[in-house]
């Protein structure tokens, strides 16, 4: 049984990740597709000439044989789609972050929380990178011992005339308005750090402070950051440190995570991100001894596809639910929001 998926959106995370996944996936078929602008399309057909495409999300949502559709549009349009899909019958997998504010979020946990209803998720495919899930085991095998803390470093260089691969040459930076993506660096990087917590140590953050600059970038909205640093812990009290940035020229070290525990350390070096690949080192707390852990050299993006696609099916649970994605949202909104008021950026 194969899974026929929708997509909106033919940006460079639905063309460079998504589509492909859907492609190999033995229990995936591509039904059609939806951008808004005709351009995309086009752009698009030019590789895939077979899949229906249209501008109009109702044509989209009309194919026979549709059983989940994927949403990656800009986070300001990511709750028409999912609410239409969802009010068709069509389970959603949606791009992170759910929204650009909480109300939108809300909006969209409350039309995925119907009794019966069709599944709805978050895209978070780095729960998915094989070096995480890795690391995930031998925490819940007390490979660590207790686990004390987590380090997050996670960045890029975005400057404002930035756009992702296949934009239109005049196509506008959204990541860096906050009227469409909800903030700067912190609302667009932080987020799966936040949800990577959770998958990895089981039990997720319960209080979060951020601190917001823009530092170097002269973004045309003031108010979007360019760097944060985030702490928080979660109920038991493992704390958690994060700093964000699209100010990290690209050359430079800037995908790092690590755990730590009181009898090993966990550090995954370049597997934040959508690429395969990246280390994982376990560092024994007695000796120091630092001992490669190995991994599936595999992208996130088809596991997450499969792994979706067989929840739609009824084979497997899905195990995050999407009022938890609100929660940290919410948890992760209200930190940037009380930033913003400590410190407008100026
Ligand atoms: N998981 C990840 O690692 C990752 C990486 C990049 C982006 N994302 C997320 O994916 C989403 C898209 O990001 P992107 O970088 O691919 O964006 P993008 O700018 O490359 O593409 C967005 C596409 O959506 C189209 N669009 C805009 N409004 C629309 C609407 N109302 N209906 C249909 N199409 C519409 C645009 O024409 C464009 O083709 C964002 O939410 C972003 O946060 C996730």
């Amino acid at each position: 049984v194969s899974t026929g998926w929708g997509v909106v959106g033919l940006g460079w995370i639905a063309r460079d990740h998504v589509v492909p996944a859907i492609a190999d996936d033995p229990a995936a078929h591509l039904v059609a597709v939806c951008d808004r602008d005709p351009d995309a399309l086009a752009a698009y057909a030019a590789t895939d000439p077979d899949t229906p495409a249209t501008t109009d999300l109702t044509e989209l949502l009309a194919h026979d044989g549709l059983d989940a559709v994927y949403v990656a549009t800009p986070n300001h349009a990511h709750l028409a789609p999912v609410r239409a899909a969802l009010a068709a019958g069509t389970a959603v997998l949606c791009e992170k972050p759910l929204a650009h504010t909480v109300d939108d979020a809300a909006a969209i946990a409350a039309a995925a929380a119907a009794p019966g209803g069709p599944l709805a998720a978050t895209a978070f495919d780095q729960r998915f990178h094989p070096a995480h899930q890795r690391a995930a085991t031998l925490i819940a095998d007390g490979r660590l011992g207790e686990v004390t803390a987590v380090r997050i470093a996670y960045g890029c260089w975005l400057p404002p005339s930035w756009l992702p691969p296949h934009a239109r040459a005049d196509g506008t930076n959204w990541r860096v308005d906050t009227a469409l993506a909800g903030g700067g660096a912190a609302i667009d990087l932080a987020p799966h750090g936040i949800d990577l917590v959770g998958a990895l140590l089981g039990e997720d953050l319960t209080t979060l402070t951020a601190v917001t600059r823009r530092r170097v970038h002269p973004y045309r909205d003031p108010e979007a950051d360019d760097s944060a640093v985030l702490a928080g812990a979660t109920a038991s009290g493992a704390v958690v440190a994060a700093h964000v940035s699209f100010a990290l020229p690209d050359a430079l070290p800037r995908r790092r995570l690590e755990i730590v525990g009181t009898r090993a350390q966990l550090v995954a070096e370049n597997t934040l991100g959508q690429t395969a690949g990246g280390t994982l080192t376990l560092i024994d707390a007695a000796t120091g001894a630092a001992e490669p852990v190995p991994f599936a050299d595999e992208s996130p993006f088809p596991r997450q596809i499969a792994a979706f696609g067989a929840a739609v099916r009824g084979e497997a649970p899905w195990p995050y639910p999407i009022a938890r994605d609100l929660a940290l949202h919410e948890l992760l909104l209200d930190a940037l929001d009380a930033a913003a008021k400590e410190s407008p950026c100026p």
